[in-house]
């Protein structure tokens, strides 16, 4: 069975996507792994970090986006006939190991999740509410990929910033997490505070369902700018204090205009700039990820 492993930070625009898209990309070219990566952000930025947006608008026309996927489990009896392999996109960027599972901007009515488990709720005469809906929480992302999950080495969850049902859902899903952060005194909060909503998350699932799920590692994103230098020192201090050596990773990622650039190009920036230093940085964080993965 393949690993199963989310990408999360509270915050936005700490370079999730990008360490996702990349990392993704790093294993299927450098290391011949078979990777899918699953955009479960309404932002769709993996998405269109790896497909052009008329091809993505073409895919939504025909509803193979994960929110026909998501849709299928708050509605079982809608008819609906597409499986998740027909909405996988195969192949992307010329990689046979490569695969998408496309995310929408609209990923699913929260009223109609509410509506469908107090039904459940009524319908089981459960008066825990909170029960149906751990549950539910817990089971919409694994049994979305629970029918694919052997074809791969890794499938990589994009996670959106904040604490969604989704993000919740796919984390409950995941043997691991990665959580990269921006090397600043506030992403430190940000970090202790997914910490404990995790543990929270664990708790709640304790003696049903056990949550298997480990931080496989924090990594630092590096901004630029001269007073980032002494902020650094001072985060990088108090992150080793809070969490142990293989809780981190060595290896961090600088920042790079052609990392940013890439996304103009619908290419992960390791192969519309495989020289430059960002893409370095990846291709060395992907061989300390696979030597974190086989060490555990
Ligand atoms: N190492 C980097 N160097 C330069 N720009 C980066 C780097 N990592 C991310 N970015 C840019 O920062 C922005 C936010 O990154 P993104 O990966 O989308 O963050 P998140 O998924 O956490 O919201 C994007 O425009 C992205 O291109
Ligand atoms: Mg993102």
């Amino acid at each position: 069975m393949g690993y199963i492993i989310s990408t999360v930070n509270m915050k936005g625009g700490v370079g999730k996507t990008t360490l996702t898209v990349n990392l993704a990309t790093c294993l299927a070219k450098n290391h011949q792994k078979k990777v899918l990566v699953v955009d479960l952000d309404a932002q769709i930025s993996a998405t269109l970090s790896m497909m052009a947006p008329q091809e993505f608008a073409q895919l939504r026309k025909k509803r193979k986006t994960i929110s026909y996927l998501i849709e299928k489990h708050i509605r079982p009896k809608s008819r609906s006939n597409l499986t998740i392999e027909d909405i996988i996109c195969p192949n992307i960027c010329g990689f046979s190991g490569l695969e998408l599972l496309p995310g929408d901007l609209e990923l699913y009515d929260e009223y109609l999740v509410s509506q469908t488990l107090h039904q459940s709720a009524l319908d089981k005469e459960i008066d825990d509410f909170a029960q149906v809906w751990n549950q539910f929480e817990r089971l919409l992302i694994s049994s979305i990929l629970a029918p694919i999950q052997d074809k791969y080495d890794f499938i990589l969850l994009d996670c959106a910033p904040g604490y969604n049902l989704l993000t919740r859902s796919g984390i409950a899903a995941s043997d691991y997490y990665l959580l990269p952060a921006r090397p600043e005194p506030l992403s430190l909060v940000g970090i202790q505070l997914l910490e404990r909503r995790i543990a929270k998350l664990k708790e709640s699932h304790l003696e049903k369902d056990p949550v298997n799920l480990n931080l496989l590692g924090i990594i630092f994103i590096l901004s630029g700018g001269t007073l980032i230098g002494r902020y650094y020192n001072q985060v990088m201090r108090r992150v080793k204090s809070d969490f142990s050596p293989e809780q981190l990773f060595d290896n961090s990622i600088p920042m790079d205009i052609n990392v940013a650039k890439a996304v103009d190009s619908f290419t992960p920036v390791v192969l519309d700039s495989p020289n430059s230093a960002g893409s370095k940085a990846f291709v060395k964080l992907t061989q300390e990820f696979l030597s974190k993965i086989t060490n555990r």
